[in-house]
C-alpha cells in the first residue's frame, strides 16, 4: 500500500512515517512538504533504518509522484499556539489546506483513494476535505479523536499503575475542548474502569481535564506532539491497508449516529480498506450522547464561520 504524507517534513508527519516504517505493514512512504529540504532529510534517515527495519520504499517526492497513492496522509498545518484552541486555528489552516487539496486535484489522483486529515481543526478539515475532493464520504476520515483516545486510556494506567495495553477508554466527538469521556464502556481488561479501586469520581474527572488539556501540555513544553499521533495514524492505516474491520474513533461525515448529520466528528466507526466500513451507534450514557450533541453544535457553529 503506498501512502503519501503531505507534510513529512514535519514533526507529525515524520513521526507518522517512523511509526509506518516500524509498523512494516505498508509497501511505500512518499514525504512531500512545502520544506523539500526537510522532506529529503526525513525520508533519508528513515532510508538509514531501512535495513534493520522492514522492506519499503521510502523516499521525498512531489503530488505529481503521488497521482497512483492508495492513501494521501494530510499532516501539514500550523501548529496551535499553547494558549490557542483548535478551532481558533481554522483561519489560519483553511487556506493552507485549500491549496493542498487543489494540489492533489490537479496532480490527479485515483477514485479509490483514500484521503486521511490529521491537520488541525481536524473535523473541520475532514468535512472540507469530503466536499471539495468530491469521494464517496467513506473514503475521507480524520484521526478524530484517536489521539485522544490513547492519552486518556494512557493516563488513565499511568495513574492507576496498571498496564496500558489492558486500559480501553474511548473519548468521542470532537478532536478539540467539547470531546466526550465515554466511561460507560471505559473498562480494564475487560472489566468495568469505573468499578476498579481509585477510579472515583473525583479522578475520573481529573484524567479527563488533563487528557483534554494534552496537546496544549505537550505544545508548551516540545511545541507539539509526535510519537504518540504518530502511533495514532499508524493504528488507522494499518486497520485500512489490512482491511481489519477495528472499531475505532476516527472521524467521518456523521450518517444520523445519535440523531446527528452533516458534520464530521468521532462516533464509533468500523474501519477497513475502503475506510469508513459502517459507523455503530452503540449505547452510550444519557450525558455522553449530550456532549455528543453539543459537540456536534459546536462544529457546526464553526463550520458556518468558515469561507469555503
Ligand atoms: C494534539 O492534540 C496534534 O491536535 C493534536 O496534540
Amino acid at each position: 500500500m503506498k501512502i503519501s504524507i503531505i507534510g513529512g517534513g514535519g514533526r507529525v508527519g515524520s513521526c507518522a512515517a517512523f511509526a509506518l516504517q516500524c509498523g512494516g505493514i505498508v509497501s511505500e512512504i512518499q514525504l512531500i512538504d512545502a520544506n523539500q529540504a526537510m522532506a529529503e532529510g526525513e525520508a533519508l534517515d528513515l532510508l538509514h533504518g531501512a535495513a534493520f527495519a522492514a522492506d519499503q520504499r521510502i523516499y521525498a517526492g512531489d503530488y505529481e509522484r503521488a497521482a497512483d497513492s492508495d492513501l494521501f496522509l494530510i499532516t501539514a498545518g500550523l501548529r496551535r499556539q499553547p494558549d490557542e484552541s483548535r478551532l481558533d486555528l481554522i483561519n489560519r489552516n483553511v487556506a493552507l489546506f485549500v491549496q493542498i487539496l487543489e494540489s492533489i486535484k490537479q496532480a490527479g489522483m485515483r477514485r479509490d483513494a483514500i484521503v486521511f486529515v490529521v491537520s488541525n481543526p481536524v473535523d473541520i478539515l475532514t468535512q472540507l476535505a469530503g466536499q471539495r475532493l468530491g469521494l464517496p464520504w467513506e473514503q475521507v476520515i480524520g484521526l478524530g479523536t484517536m489521539l485522544d483516545s490513547t492519552r486518556f486510556s494512557s493516563l488513565i494506567a499511568d495513574a492507576l499503575k496498571v498496564a496500558p495495553t489492558q486500559v480501553k477508554a474511548l473519548t468521542l466527538g470532537e478532536h478539540g475542548d467539547s470531546m466526550v469521556p465515554i466511561w460507560s464502556s471505559a473498562s480494564i481488561n475487560g472489566l468495568p474502569l469505573t468499578e476498579y479501586p481509585g477510579c472515583s469520581p473525583a479522578f475520573q474527572s481529573q484524567i479527563f481535564a488533563r487528557t483534554r488539556a494534552s496537546g496544549a501540555e505537550v505544545i508548551k513544553r516540545k511545541g507539539g506532539a509526535g510519537y504518540a499521533v504518530g502511533i495514532a495514524i499508524r493504528d488507522v492505516i494499518h486497520a485500512i491497508a489490512l482491511d481489519q474491520q477495528r472499531v475505532l474513533p476516527v472521524s467521518s461525515l456523521v450518517q444520523g449516529s445519535y440523531g446527528i448529520k452533516d458534520v464530521c466528528f468521532s462516533v464509533p466507526t468500523v474501519v477497513g480498506r475502503r475506510g469508513v466500513q459502517e459507523q455503530v451507534a452503540m449505547k452510550l450514557w444519557p450525558k455522553e450522547q449530550a456532549g455528543l450533541q453539543q459537540s456536534a453544535r459546536s462544529l457546526k457553529e464553526t463550520m458556518i464561520k468558515v469561507q469555503l
